[in-house]
C-alpha cells in the first residue's frame, strides 16, 4: 500500500466553501499535511485571521491593500508574511516550500494563480474549473514544460481520474457528467420568471459559494465542467455528456468501448475529492461516511431539459467551437450572475447576455494569457452592456407589477 507522503500546502481561496473543505481535511491528517500559506479575496477578513491563528502558515495573502491592512491590524504583531495584491496571490502559489497548491478561487480571478502554480511544476488540487475553461490549452501546455500533476477537485472530474486510474485512456468511448438538477429542477417553466435569489442559492444537496450555487441553478455548471473535463482528460467535446441525477451519488460514468460502464460513488460532500486530490495515488480519511446503498434509496437518470436550461445548450457550443469561446461564455456568465445576485438581471436574463455576448465576439484563436485577458475584458463590457439594457426593461417591469 502506498503510504502518503507529508504535503506542504498553499490553500488559494481558504475562506471559501472548498477552502474552508480543505481546511477540515488537513485538521484531521495534521501529521501529513502542513499549511504554509493562505490566499483570499479579503471579503472575509475575521474568518482569514481565525484561519491564520488557527492553522499558522508563514504566508498569508489578500487581493488588495485594504483589506491587508485590515488584516494586520486584527493579528497585532505577528511573524506571518503578510502579501498583497494578485503579485501576493501568485507569490503564495509558487512558493519552493509549497509542493501542493489548492486552486479554490472563484471565477477568472484565479486563472493567473492557477496558471502560476502549474508553471511552477507544483501539484495542483484544482478546484477553479474557471481556468480550465479559459485557457485549457495554454493549462496542459504548461503542465507538460513543468511536469506539474493536476489532482481534480470538483467531483465529477475526481470520479472520472479514479474510474480511468485502471483504465487505458484509448479504451474510453464517452464520459458522462451527473448533475443534481439544481433547485428548479421540478419547478414549471411559467414559473421561472418570478425566481429568487434567495431560492436560486438554495442547493438541494451541496453546501457551495454563491456563484456556483447560481451555475448549478442554470445548470451553466454542468456546462463549464464538460468544458473542463474536455481539457483535464483529452477527450473530443462529441464524447462529453451529461445526466440528471437528483441524488448526486453518482458522480460520473465512464463508459468503454466494450459497453462496460464504470461509476464513482459517495455522498455529495467536498470533502471526498478533495482528501483524494491531497493524498494521491494513496487514500485517506476524508470525514465523510462511506456509502450504504441499502439505506441510501433510489438513484435516478434523466437527460437534462436544455429547453428550461439554456445555458448548458450555449456552454456545449463554446466547447465544440473552441477558440476564445469558452472564455466569452465564461466572462458573460460572470458578470450575469454577479447582477443577478444584486438582483439587476432576472434569473431568465442570464443565459440571453450570455447568448448575445456570444454572438457579438465570435471565436478567435489566442495563444497567450494576455490575449485571453484582452478578451475576457470585452467579454465582460459587453455582458456589462446587456446587463444595462435587459435590466433597465427588468426594473421597468417590476415597477410596473409593484
Ligand atoms: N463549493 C463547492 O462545493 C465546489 C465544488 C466544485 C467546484 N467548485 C469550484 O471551486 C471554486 C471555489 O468555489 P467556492 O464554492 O469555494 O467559492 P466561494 O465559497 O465563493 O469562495 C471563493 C474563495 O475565493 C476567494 N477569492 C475571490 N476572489 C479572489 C481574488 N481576486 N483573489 C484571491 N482570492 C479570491 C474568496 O475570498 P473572500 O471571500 O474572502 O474574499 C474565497 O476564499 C469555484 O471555481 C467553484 O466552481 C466549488
Amino acid at each position: 500500500m502506498d503510504v502518503m507522503k507529508e504535503r506542504f500546502l498553499a490553500i488559494l481561496g481558504s475562506t471559501g466553501s472548498i477552502g474552508e473543505s480543505t481546511l477540515d481535511v488537513v485538521s484531521r491528517h495534521p501529521e501529513h499535511l502542513h499549511v504554509v500559506a493562505l490566499a483570499a479575496g479579503g471579503g472575509q477578513i475575521d474568518r482569514l485571521a481565525a484561519q491564520v491563528r488557527h492553522y499558522r502558515p508563514r504566508y498569508v495573502a489578500v487581493a488588495n491593500v485594504e483589506s491587508a491592512r485590515h488584516l494586520r491590524d486584527q493579528l497585532g504583531p505577528t511573524d506571518v508574511a503578510i502579501l498583497m495584491g494578485e503579485e501576493g496571490v501568485i507569490t503564495t502559489a509558487t512558493l519552493p516550500d509549497v509542493d501542493t497548491v489548492v486552486a479554490a478561487i472563484v471565477g477568472a480571478a484565479g486563472l493567473r494563480s492557477t496558471l502560476a502554480a502549474v508553471s511552477a511544476g507544483k501539484r495542483v488540487a484544482l478546484a477553479n474549473k474557471e481556468s480550465m475553461v479559459i485557457a485549457g490549452p495554454l493549462v496542459r501546455r504548461c503542465m507538460t514544460e513543468s511536469g506539474a500533476e493536476l489532482l481534480p477537485v470538483d467531483s465529477e472530474h475526481s470520479a472520472v481520474f479514479q474510474t480511468l486510474a485502471a483504465n487505458r485512456r484509448e479504451t474510453v468511448r464517452s464520459i458522462t457528467l451527473t448533475a443534481s438538477g439544481g433547485p428548479f429542477r421540478d419547478r414549471p417553466f411559467t414559473e421561472f420568471p418570478h425566481i429568487r435569489v434567495e431560492e436560486a442559492l438554495v442547493h438541494p444537496n451541496w453546501s457551495m459559494g454563491a456563484k456556483v450555487t447560481i451555475d448549478s441553478a442554470t445548470l451553466m455548471n454542468k456546462g463549464l465542467e464538460l468544458i473542463e473535463a474536455r481539457w483535464l482528460f483529452d477527450i473530443a467535446p462529441e464524447q462529453l455528456r451529461a445526466v440528471i441525477h437528483r441524488e448526486s451519488i453518482v458522480h460520473a460514468l465512464v463508459t468503454f468501448v466494450d459497453g462496460a460502464v464504470m461509476a464513482q460513488l459517495a455522498h455529495p460532500d467536498m470533502r471526498a475529492p478533495i482528501a483524494y486530490a491531497l493524498a494521491y495515488p494513496t487514500r485517506i480519511e476524508s470525514g465523510i461516511p462511506a456509502l450504504d446503498l441499502a439505506t441510501c434509496g433510489p438513484l435516478s437518470f434523466s437527460a437534462p431539459d436544455t429547453g428550461r436550461f439554456p445555458c448548458l445548450t450555449l456552454a456545449q457550443e463554446a466547447n465544440r467551437v473552441g477558440g476564445s469561446a469558452p472564455a466569452v461564455l465564461n466572462a458573460a456568465n460572470e458578470v450575469a450572475v454577479t447582477a443577478f445576485l444584486s438582483r439587476q438581471l432576472p434569473f431568465l436574463g442570464i443565459a440571453p447576455v450570455i447568448e448575445e455576448v456570444l454572438t457579438q465576439m465570435p471565436s478567435v484563436s489566442w495563444s497567450t494569457v494576455e490575449e485571453l485577458l484582452a478578451i475576457d475584458g470585452d467579454a465582460r463590457r459587453y455582458a456589462m452592456a446587456a446587463v444595462h439594457d435587459r435590466g433597465n426593461h427588468h426594473a421597468v417591469r417590476c415597477k410596473a407589477v409593484s
